[in-house]
């Protein structure tokens, strides 16, 4: 396109967001033609520009012969300049219309490849670029910086400082199946964080109360709608906080997040047609809570195969949420299947203060916690058990050699949150740009 079709706008343009309070009067605006409708001697275009939607009526008796003939050929997700007078409707999308008197087809785009018809999601993932312009995108895309700003607010509001930790790690921190290599120098690698929790435990003795928010790396290995390769995680974390604590916080994080989406995305969760009567649940009542052995119960009753020390996996989360209309905490689960850095219960040594937030309608995990190991040498006892480098953690079993402190902390992934708030199954419609098994285009 040759620069003089963009004109510089005189002021900040106008978006369809702002239009109810032109109302009664006229208006210039410029968006993206979102659909069109035609009967007789009338033409409905929809324009978009991001903010909203808004309903241009064209009619020929009203407008020149050039405007009626760009009202005919102006085609899907055309670039537009539309002027007219915009009218107060309620039946509207955002409560106007606009009588057309002015087009102008900035850019005349080519056949749009996305259609009505069904498209399978390979198709779509391949068009990711265009397909974030689809109505249902962009209503998940404002869900989810909505929660973006909800979550810095949340840790605001209480003290938190946000502590950045690297990307670039020397050592793995959940596991070393899922670990993203990357050459360093020429001798050495470097790793892409996993967690950031590892960073922040040390900075809670810096600063009390942290959390961290930002990408995080997993080479997962198989195709999951929960898994994505990269994803983005909050990790708050606490000094001096043991796990009764960790359990209230992170269910008035997600009941404050879950009231917020409520209240200022309605209009975004109506587009996505989702059912909030558990979004209303989680955001009123006391989430239910319940033990790693009474999940254990729970499941065989349900007649799952599962005995103390198997790992749960998706179908069991939801199993076991089921009955409930509030995401489900369980605690305590075996040590054996959990971190090496999770503080043993003091009552039965065999089972870790680890936390798991399970998100209700089958949406499984959104949270995992723990409370941390803070004595040095059972530390060290953990890390050699589990075989891991002890020069690599040298400095993270430091922190246990100069005042050491209960703490504990917790991360949720911010696309699985995402994804149950908006009542979307696959992870893969909720960043923009997915990262998954064999998916790494555009
Ligand atoms: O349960 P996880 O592995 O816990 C940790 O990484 C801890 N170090 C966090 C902490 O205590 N600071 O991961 C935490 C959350 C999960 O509950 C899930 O929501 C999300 O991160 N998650 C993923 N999201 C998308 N794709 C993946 N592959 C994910 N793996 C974990
Ligand atoms: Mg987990």
């Amino acid at each position: 396109m040759q620069p003089s079709m963009l004109e510089t706008p005189q002021a900040a343009p106008l978006s369809i967001a702002d239009l109810p309070r032109h109302a009664g009067g006229t208006a210039t605006l410029k968006g993206w033609l979102y659909h069109k409708r035609s009967g007789g001697k009338i033409r409905f275009l929809v324009v978009r520009d991001g903010s909203g939607y808004l309903q241009c009526v064209v009619s020929k008796a009203e407008v020149s012969p050039e405007i009626w003939e760009a009202a005919d050929r102006v085609a899907q997700e055309s670039s537009v300049e539309v002027q007219g007078t915009v009218r107060a409707d309620s039946r509207a999308p955002g409560g106007v219309e606009m009588t057309l008197t002015n087009l102008r087809i900035l850019h005349q785009g080519e056949p749009w490849p996305i259609t009505p018809k069904e498209h399978g999601v390979d198709f779509l993932m391949s068009q990711r670029h265009l397909w974030l312009r689809s109505a249902k995108q962009v209503a998940i895309l404002k869900v989810r910086s909505e929660v973006e700003s909800a979550i810095h607010d949340f840790f605001h509001e209480r003290g938190f400082t946000r502590v950045d930790s690297p990307i670039l790690t020397p050592n793995a921190c959940e596991g070393t199946t899922n670990l993203f290599e990357t050459a360093y120098t020429e001798e050495e690698s470097a790793y892409l964080s996993q967690s950031g929790q590892l960073y922040l435990e040390p900075a809670a003795a810096a600063l009390g109360k942290v959390y961290c928010f930002g990408p995080t790396f997993r080479a997962e290995k198989s195709k999951t709608r929960r898994h994505l390769r990269e994803f983005w995680m909050v990790e708050p974390e606490v000094a001096f906080l043991e796990i009764d604590g960790l359990m209230a916080l992170a269910e008035d994080f997600v009941r404050s997040l879950v009231s917020r989406v409520l209240d200022r995305r309605a209009e975004d969760l109506k587009r996505l047609e989702r059912d909030v009567a558990l979004l209303h649940a989680t955001a009123s009542k006391p989430f239910a809570r319940i033990s790693y052995r009474e999940a254990i119960d729970i499941l065989s009753k349900k007649g799952f195969p599962v005995k103390f020390g198997d790992d749960l996996g998706g179908d069991e989360e939801t199993a076991l949420t089921e009955g409930f209309d509030t995401p489900v905490l369980v605690t305590r689960y075996p040590a054996a299947i959990k971190s090496f850095y999770m503080q043993p219960d003091p009552e039965d040594p065999e089972l870790a203060l680890g936390l798991d937030m399970l998100a209700p309608e089958g949406y499984g995990e959104i949270i995992g916690g723990s409370q941390r190991i803070h004595d040095h040498d059972l530390l060290l006892s953990r890390v050699n058990q589990h075989q891991l480098p002890v020069e690599a953690f040298q400095w993270y079993l430091d922190i246990r050699k100069y005042g050491t402190f209960p703490h504990s902390g917790f991360g949720m992934g911010l696309e699985r949150f995402v994804a149950w708030v908006c009542g979307v199954p696959h992870l893969r419609e909720c960043i923009p740009y997915p990262r998954m098994l064999y998916r790494i285009y555009p």
